[in-house]
């Protein structure tokens, strides 16, 4: 498959299934029998900080962030349904985030070196250009700013 199909394929995927994954992978979770950011504190103050998650799926790390003082809120999903559900989300607590419907492989129309934080919640691994991925969150993030993300480990299949 080229990697526009499977990218395609993932939309219609995230589109027809976005209800069944409302929050399931999401702040303070990393994943499957991951420790926590309770444990990790790989994220420090963010109070007043600029955050954008890649693959914000329904927008419940967003809220996390929110909860805790974030100053500026970004997420990126290929999928509309998802971004509809963490809109709505958000509002429900009063908050609002910049968010933009596009394949995280794309050039993003995000600020560059502009962000102290950029993360992934169990979505990174979903790309179909790694480290074209990584090369433009790079760009995104100002200097010193801190790459964060979470994916599951090959062992995890093996695990009953
Ligand atoms: C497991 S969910 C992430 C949930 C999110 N961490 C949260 O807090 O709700 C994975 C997300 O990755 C998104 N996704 C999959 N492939 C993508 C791609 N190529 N570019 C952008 N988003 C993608 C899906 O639409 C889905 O919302």
């Amino acid at each position: 498959m080229k990697p526009n199909d499977i990218i395609h394929t993932n939309q219609s995927y995230w589109n027809d299934h976005a209800n069944y994954w409302f929050g399931t992978t999401a702040l303070p979770t990393y994943g499957v029998y991951f420790p926590t950011e309770d444990d990790l504190h790989l994220f420090d103050d963010v109070a007043g900080k600029k955050l954008l998650e890649i693959c914000c799926g329904s927008g419940h790390s967003l809220k996390y962030h929110a909860d805790h003082g974030a100053g500026e809120l970004w997420g990126v999903d290929l999928s509309q349904k998802q971004l509809d559900n963490a809109a709505a989300y958000l509002s429900e607590s009063g908050y609002t985030a910049n968010l933009i419907c596009s394949p995280m492989e794309a050039e993003l129309n995000v600020p560059k070196n502009y962000f102290d934080y950029v993360y992934s919640i169990y979505g990174i691994g979903w790309t179909t250009d790694l480290q074209g991925t990584f090369n433009k969150i790079a760009s995104y993030l100002k200097k010193d700013g801190i790459f964060i993300f979470s994916w599951h480990h090959t062992l995890h299949y093996c695990v009953a």
